[in-house]
């Protein structure tokens, strides 16, 4: 594959509140020549976010912007919004982002806004997945990676991965399992979109270009 031109990377910001193990494993994908996207912009809204300072390492623009000195959400988000407008921003990547956003920011960025969460979507939206999935006796867990909707941890599934849930997991070992698994396919998605070779058609995502072995399966135990 031909390297992109950088004038055809998509611009991404990653917002994030904590330490940033998806941010990273992002940054470096995007630090390959034919990666069609670069990361021009990290964002927290926790100024001791530790992946702030991960990503001023990496040379990369930073903004904090500590969502408990706004009056409200609203304000907080037209703050954000400007510092996306002000790098060019094409893209979004929540990566560990602890704010909920409003509608009208998520409506303004349909389409370019993708999450990932550690758990395979619809099952266990919100917090604690590890632990709630250990506690229902599932075999397999995982994450994905989607369009963000209004709705909390909604929208067009983009990739997921399964993992196994072993008899002796802890909520730690099986978060570090799935964990290893979002840095593959966090990247991967962010490819996918910022090629252009995803569409969403009646709510599912469709990948042109990717093959999917029909025949692969996870099977645990
Ligand atoms: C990840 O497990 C991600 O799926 C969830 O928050 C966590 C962030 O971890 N949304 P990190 O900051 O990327 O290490």
């Amino acid at each position: 594959m031909s390297a992109p031109a950088p004038a055809q990377r998509k611009r991404v910001a990653i917002l994030i509140s904590g330490r940033g193990s998806n941010m990273t494993s992002l940054i470096a994908a995007a630090e390959r020549g034919d990666y069609p996207a670069e990361i021009a912009l990290v964002l927290s809204n926790r100024p001791d976010a530790g992946g702030l300072a991960t990503a001023r390492g990496r040379g990369i623009s930073t903004v904090a912007l500590d969502h408990k000195q706004f009056a409200s959400r609203e304000t907080f988000e037209a703050a954000m919004q400007s510092a996306l407008d002000s790098h060019r921003i094409e893209i979004v990547c929540l990566a560990g982002f602890m704010r909920l956003l409003t509608p009208t920011f998520v409506e303004r960025w349909s389409g370019k806004l993708v999450n990932i969460h550690p758990a395979l979507l619809p099952s266990y939206k919100g917090l604690h997945t590890h632990e709630r999935a250990l506690a229902d006796g599932v075999k397999i867990h995982g994450c994905s990676v989607h369009f963000v909707a209004p709705e909390m941890d909604a929208g067009p599934i983009i990739a997921q991965a399964a993992v196994p849930v072993l008899d002796d997991d802890t909520p730690d070992t099986l978060a570090t399992r799935v964990l290893a698994r979002e840095h593959q396919i966090y990247p991967m998605a962010l490819r996918l979109v910022a090629s252009g070779a995803t569409r969403i058609e009646n709510g599912r995502v469709l990948c042109a270009g990717v093959s999917t072995d029909a025949d692969a399966a996870l099977v645990s135990p």
